[in-house]
């Protein structure tokens, strides 16, 4: 029912959480948990979700922020949230939905409600992305092509690979590479609109990425693709994962130098 659909489950409460999770799993999502909403941030800027599903009263940072949070990075969709909550009165539905919550469940649950109102959501949005997949492959191949580098974004990629697999299991989270490979793969896009000189082509390629809802961690990495880090204090902290993630970018940009 929902193919692969990827959710991020933000819940503190442990009963509620693994039934929600054990559902959706059989319903064929591929189910991420947090239950706090420090991690839920962190997690949703690293990995492209289909569909968050938050629950309001978290510790650390509540549902609202974390909503707000996510809904307000400029220029970066963000993915369908649904809100869950115990206290469904007027004053919490308007705060909910003034910070960008597509839907709102009362709890406790109506889960047949909740796996179909997910399910609509992520087919969405997974059209959605596979429209944009395909709009940054068409941009990629034109950059490539104008300048005469055919091949050298899909040469980098099979570089960064290759780095990969050499590092200890625990450097770099699965989220995180995934992020690392469409970086690899489209990391030169903005050279379909640039002059080709400087630099200019990673802000621009950031920003093209961004706007198609790739994940914060990908158009970071084409951003900061020329750059380096301790030379640059424009550059914010970096999770390890994300540093050693640019480290291994910027080596297999090198490694391909026409
Ligand atoms: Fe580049
Ligand atoms: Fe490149």
């Amino acid at each position: 029912m929902m193919h692969a659909a990827r959710i991020l489950l933000v819940e503190d409460d442990v009963n509620s959480a693994r039934l929600l999770k054990d559902l959706l799993t059989a319903k064929g999502a591929v189910v991420t948990h947090e239950n706090n909403g420090v991690d839920a941030i962190k997690q949703a800027q690293e990995e492209c979700f289909d569909v968050i599903i938050l629950d309001l009263r978290l510790p650390g940072e509540n549902g609202f922020v974390v909503a707000e949070h996510l809904t307000r990075q400029e220029g970066q969709p963000a993915p369908p949230i649904i809100v869950t909550s115990a206290f469904p009165d007027k004053q919490n539905r308007m705060r909910a939905f003034q910070a960008g919550a597509v839907a709102f469940l009362h709890k406790p649950l109506d889960l047949q409600e909740l796996v179909l109102l997910a399910a609509n959501f992520a087919r969405r949005q997974q059209q959605a992305r596979a429209q944009h997949l395909q709009v940054a492959r068409y941009l990629n191949d034109l950059g490539e092509k104008r300048l005469q580098r055919s091949g050298h974004a899909q040469s980098v990629t099979v570089t960064c690979r290759k780095m990969v697999a050499g590092l200890p299991a625990s450097t770099i989270t699965p989220a995180i590479e995934a992020s690392l490979e469409a970086a690899a793969l489209f990391h030169d896009i903005g050279l379909a609109f640039s002059k080709g000189e400087g630099d200019d082509h990673a802000a621009i390629g950031a920003g093209i990425l961004a706007v198609l809802g790739f994940s914060p961690a990908t158009v970071f990495l084409v951003k900061a693709h020329h750059i380096t880090p301790d030379s640059d204090s424009d550059i914010p902290e970096l999770s390890p994962g994300l540093l050693a993630s640019l480290q291994i970018l910027q080596a297999a940009e090198k490694a391909n130098e026409l």
